[in-house]
């Protein structure tokens, strides 16, 4: 154990705010640093005052803030020492080196099979619809878990007028995406595994595995008979993700029988079905059969990604496990973004991008269709804000590398597969420009 009398540090006293906290400060990066180790005795408040030339005030003040801290230890008669076990998580000597975020490449535009188009035109509704919110008043207390009324009551009538799903305002559950509804689904269900589909949704595939369980793999284009032994099978039926395909109605109706008989959740992950431009959207599963499918929507692909706005309607008995849990651990929605969906749905916003979206999509999805399909077969129907392209892997990977050359990051179908092995290109086209979309498939097209 050393002895420190002098400890290598100097004040500043021209720096703003309170010079014990900055002696505290120093101190404390000290110990980070390893100059101070473990055990290690500091000098007297007395001493160090001396040394510093400040008051005893101001070393006592330090002192005791990190005594508080936990980074110091007293021992009376002997001192002040480091103290010998610094609280986990808290960098210090030896914890772990930090880890490198892994971040997408920032320069590249992403044509990501998530990202929609927002016209520009409609942007008056959304600044009104926040101004709205900024002059509200908040819930004073932790609110109802299962969201505002008026967004459940407005969601619920939404949900019947464009989805086909007649459900009551008191069955819709407010929670944050897609992923966090699940979330709170694999939480409270019977232990298990969960089948997903293969190649599938990377973020639902991390999620269910995030909360401990197994994943099956459920080939995305085969009917699903069997679902023995599995608690949920996660299914993007109304446009498969990513393979595009529309879940055929047979395959629907042994999709529910497979998950009666294997007293299985279907959870339907509803995430882009409003943007059909050929047809009327496809009805949702959970129209079928409420009683086994828990329905998954999002403001995602609508409206935007990062508001982290989704709904969850669930079967009564699993609903009420979800929200006894939530009303414990107060993971509800934030209030402001429900309180500014609810005037976005209330003024026609939502509408009115979907609408404009929509049409985008109408226009975009043939042009990239045009450009690719000489030299790739497209999965499924031309249908939401991306479509994808089979291709051998070489081709793919050779396209893709073009791409990022132009400054574009096109999606690897590869990527999607566990132990699929379809390879190939999923192409989204709603989060770029006109102009972007059309460098980006020069550069596809020149590599094919
Ligand atoms: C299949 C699928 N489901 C859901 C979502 C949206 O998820 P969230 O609501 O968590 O943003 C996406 C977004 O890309 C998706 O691709």
């Amino acid at each position: 154990m050393a002895t420190m009398t002098t400890l290598p540090l100097r004040l500043d006293r021209d720096a703003p705010g309170p010079l014990g906290a900055q002696l505290s400060s120093r101190i404390r990066d000290l110990v980070v640093a390893g100059t101070l180790a473990r055990g290690d005795r500091l000098p007297s408040s007395r001493a160090l005052a001396a040394e510093l030339g400040v008051s005893r005030t101001v070393t006592e003040q330090a002192y005791e803030q990190l005594l508080a801290e936990g980074w110091l230890a007293a021992r009376r008669g002997s001192g002040t020492f480091v103290a010998s076990t610094v609280a986990p998580g808290v960098a210090g000597p030896g914890a772990a080196p930090r880890r490198r975020v892994v971040q997408p490449a920032a320069d590249l535009v992403r044509l990501d099979a998530g990202t929609p188009w927002i016209d520009p035109r409609h942007a008056a509704g959304w600044r009104r619809a926040w101004r709205e919110v900024s002059a509200a008043r908040p819930p004073r207390g932790y609110d109802d878990p299962r969201g505002l009324p008026e967004l459940r009551a407005a969601l619920a009538d939404r949900l019947a007028r464009t989805r086909g799903l007649s459900v009551d305002a008191d069955e819709v559950i407010v929670v944050n995406g897609t992923t966090d509804g699940l979330r709170h689904l694999l939480t409270v269900l019977p232990p298990g595994p969960v089948a997903m589909e293969d190649p599938g949704y990377r973020a639902a595939v991390e999620t269910a595995r995030g909360v401990g369980r197994e994943v099956r793999d459920l080939p995305a284009l085969a009917p699903v008979r069997d679902l023995a032994g599995v608690a949920a099978a996660y299914v993007t039926p109304a446009h498969q993700h990513p393979l595009g395909r529309v879940m055929p109605g047979a395959d629907r109706v042994a999709l529910l029988d497979a998950a009666r008989a294997a007293d299985a959740l279907v959870v339907e992950d509803d995430y882009d079905s409003e943007f059909r431009y050929d047809v009327a959207p496809v009805p949702a599963l959970a129209s079928l059969d409420r009683g086994r499918v828990a329905y998954l929507g999002t403001a995602a692909k609508s409206v935007a990604p990062s508001l982290r706005l989704g709904w969850l309607v669930a079967p009564p008995e699993l609903a009420d496990r979800v929200n006894a849990r939530r009303l414990v651990t107060h993971e509800g929605a934030p209030w402001p973004v429900q309180r500014a969906y609810l005037a976005l749905l209330r003024d026609g916003y939502v509408d009115k991008v979907v609408r404009t979206a929509r049409r985008v999509y109408a226009e975009r999805a043939p042009r990239v269709a045009a450009a690719l399909s000489p030299y790739a077969e497209l999965a499924g129907p031309l249908a939401g804000m991306y479509s994808t392209w089979l291709l051998p892997a070489a081709d793919a990977v050779r396209a893709r590398d073009a791409a990022r050359r132009a400054g574009f990051e096109v999606n690897l179908l590869a990527d999607y597969c566990r132990t699929a092995t379809l390879t190939g290109l999923v192409v989204g086209f709603g989060g770029v420009t006109d102009d972007e979309l059309d460098r980006a498939l020069v550069a596809l097209v020149s590599a094919l």
